[in-house]
């Protein structure tokens, strides 16, 4: 039997190409570029699957390539809005996701960007690094205690819940959550649902984002949102950029209604508003919630699977649609 042509866009961990080596005609990335929309076209043209990341927009027009010869997207991540599914399902495209696999690492950077931006540590190794520690005294870089404290969760899915456990377990903190999609009726002991967004905005001390971006969530947290948040809040973004109204955001930063950020992902990455880095109060890190050799291989090997269950005609363990 002929292997499946799968074409992958970027470069993987070793194991992960290893596999699709093995069970597919694979074509890995040499160069590790993100593709142009004319070399995704290609792609699509050219093989019966093609592995994708967030740094390649299935749009609509790039899914209008003629002929089509792609039957799979499988995208490597738990994020699809990369992939507009709607033409992918008109075109009769399957795409799969890769959920499960970088939850815990990505909760994990949730609460490192919660301790890093409230305990200032980003500016204290900066100062360290920059000769610039004049040696211990009891005034010196006091941050913010993060014990204790009431967090408030936009989103309870696996990775809101991730972050609730590890916040309410871990650094005994008072947990909310504000979810229109989520299943109330298995929430978790001891974290309390808000029945609106404001609600929970306004109780919050520190406010962590854990929606997909949908056209519903993007420009979420707008002005009118910022301005729901207690005075001297912290606002953390491991979910998608676009969520966030940067205009909003560096002008609530501005006049100090934010008590600062800890941002992981940005609109339009790997650009980001410069603006940011006029504050040392927000933390910002290139886009690594999932970003472990542990991890970053099981999500390789979730869509190793997916585009296997596809091709072999078996139930496709995260088909998104
Ligand atoms: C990935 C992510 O690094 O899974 C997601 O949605 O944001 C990250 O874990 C990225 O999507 C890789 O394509």
């Amino acid at each position: 039997m002929t292997k499946a042509r799968v074409i992958v866009t970027r470069r993987l961990p070793e194991r992960v190409e290893a596999e699709l080596g093995r069970r597919f005609d694979a074509q890995l990335s040499r160069d590790d570029q993100p593709l142009s929309a004319e070399q995704l076209q290609r792609a699509l043209s050219d093989a019966d699957g093609v592995l994708t990341t967030v740094t390649d927009r299935i749009t609509a027009e790039v899914l209008a390539a003629y002929p089509l010869r792609t039957k799979i997207v499988a995208n490597f991540g738990v994020g699809y809005d990369n992939i507009d599914v709607a033409a992918a399902k008109a075109h009769d495209i399957v795409v799969t996701n890769t959920p499960d696999v970088l939850t815990d690492c990505t909760a994990d950077l949730a609460m490192m960007l919660i301790l890093m931006t409230l305990r200032r540590v980003g500016e204290g190794e900066r100062q360290l690094r920059a000769g610039q520690w004049s040696g211990w005294r009891p005034t010196h870089h006091m941050g913010h205690k993060v014990t204790g404290r009431t967090l408030g969760l936009v989103g309870l899915g696996r990775i809101g819940r991730a972050v609730a456990t590890r916040a309410r377990d871990g650094f005994a903190m008072r947990v909310l959550y504000h979810d229109p999609h989520g299943d109330h009726g298995d929430t978790l002991p001891g974290v309390e649902p808000r029945a609106t967004l404001g609600a929970l905005l306004a109780e919050s001390d520190i406010v962590s984002l854990h929606c997909p971006s949908t056209p519903e969530t993007r420009g979420l947290m707008n002005d009118a949102r910022l301005r729901q948040m207690k005075p001297g809040s912290w606002l953390i973004n491991t979910a998608r950029g676009d969520i966030v109204d940067d205009d909003a955001m560096i002008e609530a930063l501005r006049s100090g209604h934010l008590g600062g950020a800890g941002l992981d992902v940005f609109r339009g990455e790997p650009n980001f508003d410069r603006r940011y880095l006029d504050f040392e109060n927000v933390t910002l890190l290139p886009h690594l919630g999932s970003a472990t050799i542990e991890t970053r291989e099981a999500m390789g090997m979730r869509a190793v699977e997916n585009l296997d269950a596809f091709f072999a005609g078996r139930r496709i363990p995260d088909r998104v649609v």
